[in-house]
């Protein structure tokens, strides 16, 4: 990438960058020129310096020159680059370097909010679009997805709404209950423990989920009630009817969430990555149908 033998001085015009003794890091008194107004890649094996030459060489020259020109209030807004080692740079014009993207992009990234288009956007909406009625004035809020105010009440601003379905629950529903049907429940003791409460309610947790009436389907998986019941951990549906005629005192009261419930509340509210991803995986996304054309 680097032409140590030019002829330097015989590209004197405005159509070429001349670099003369770069030394900076690694760059052993390099001599090069550069096509201006033209596309130039640098390339090279890691640490060869192309960085170095870029933005540690000619972007830090670039930026010296355009910040000669602004308010010395202005340059301390500035991230200054370290003045580079290098004899001479010729024909280079003084330049700014913006940001490629501000942290990494979240569920409620766009282009516009990456770019700060959208800033831009809702400045010009809010001095120019059509206000509701007996409204003078809005602020530009009102016009950012990702405010309380300006949010749409459907998706939140997401563009995606996200939901369950009895599917994307309950993927086989040839299984049993016992046989975890209920995919999108907690497994381990969680798992039992939410079992053991269907066999309290009277539930058949060994018959194969698609044999099971809609309506108990439904508030198995979609139920907002919480009831709770007493349970004997691990007894058959025999013999909890039984443990309820002698007035056996129950393991203990436990607490029933339907599948949705759980999916929905661990989504919104865990602190844990894995298990979101686990409930996630549950769920169903579509586009939000607000954010079609209006949103
Ligand atoms: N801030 C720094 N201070 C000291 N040495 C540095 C600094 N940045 C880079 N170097 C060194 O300068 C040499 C060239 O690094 P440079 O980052 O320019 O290479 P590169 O070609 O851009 O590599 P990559 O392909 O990995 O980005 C390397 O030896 C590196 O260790
Ligand atoms: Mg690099």
């Amino acid at each position: 990438m680097l032409n140590h033998n030019s002829n330097v001085s015989a590209a004197k015009d405005t159509r070429f960058v001349c670099v003369r003794g770069a030394r900076e890091h690694n760059l052993k008194n390099v001599n090069l020129i550069i096509p201006r107004d033209t596309l130039v890649v640098f390339t090279g094996v890691s640490g060869s310096g192309k960085t170095s030459l870029a933005f540690g060489t000619l972007y830090a020259e670039a930026e010296r020159r355009y910040l000669e020109s602004v308010s010395p209030y202005a340059r301390r807004l500035f991230h200054q680059m370290p003045v580079p080692k290098v004899d001479e740079i010729e024909g280079l014009p003084p330049a700014v370097a913006l940001q490629q993207q501000r942290g990494l992009p979240t569920t409620r990234s766009t282009v516009g909010s990456v770019t700060t288009l959208s800033n831009l956007l809702r400045m010009l909406y809010s001095r120019t679009g059509d206000y509701p009625p007996h409204v003078k004035f809005m602020d530009s809020e009102y016009f950012s997805p990702n405010t309380p105010m300006g949010a749409c009440p459907v998706c939140h601003g997401l563009g995606r709404i996200y939901d369950v379905t009895e599917r994307s629950m309950v993927p086989d529903d040839s299984l049993t209950i016992r046989e975890r049907a209920v995919a999108a429940w907690p497994t381990a003791w969680q798992g039992q423990n939410l079992r053991d409460i269907l066999v309290s309610l009277g539930h058949d947790v060994d018959k194969p989920w698609r044999e099971l009436p809609k309506a108990e389907r439904d508030w198995i998986l979609f139920t907002d009630e919480q009831p709770v019941v007493p349970v004997y951990a691990g007894f058959t549906p025999e013999e909890v009817r039984e443990a309820h005629r002698r007035r056996m005192e129950p393991s203990y009261q436990g607490t029933f969430t339907s599948a949705k419930r759980h999916v929905m509340h661990t989504f919104a509210n865990t602190e844990s990555a894995s298990m979101k991803k686990r409930v996630a995986r549950y769920m169903i996304s579509r586009i939000c149908p607000n954010a079609m054309g209006s949103g």
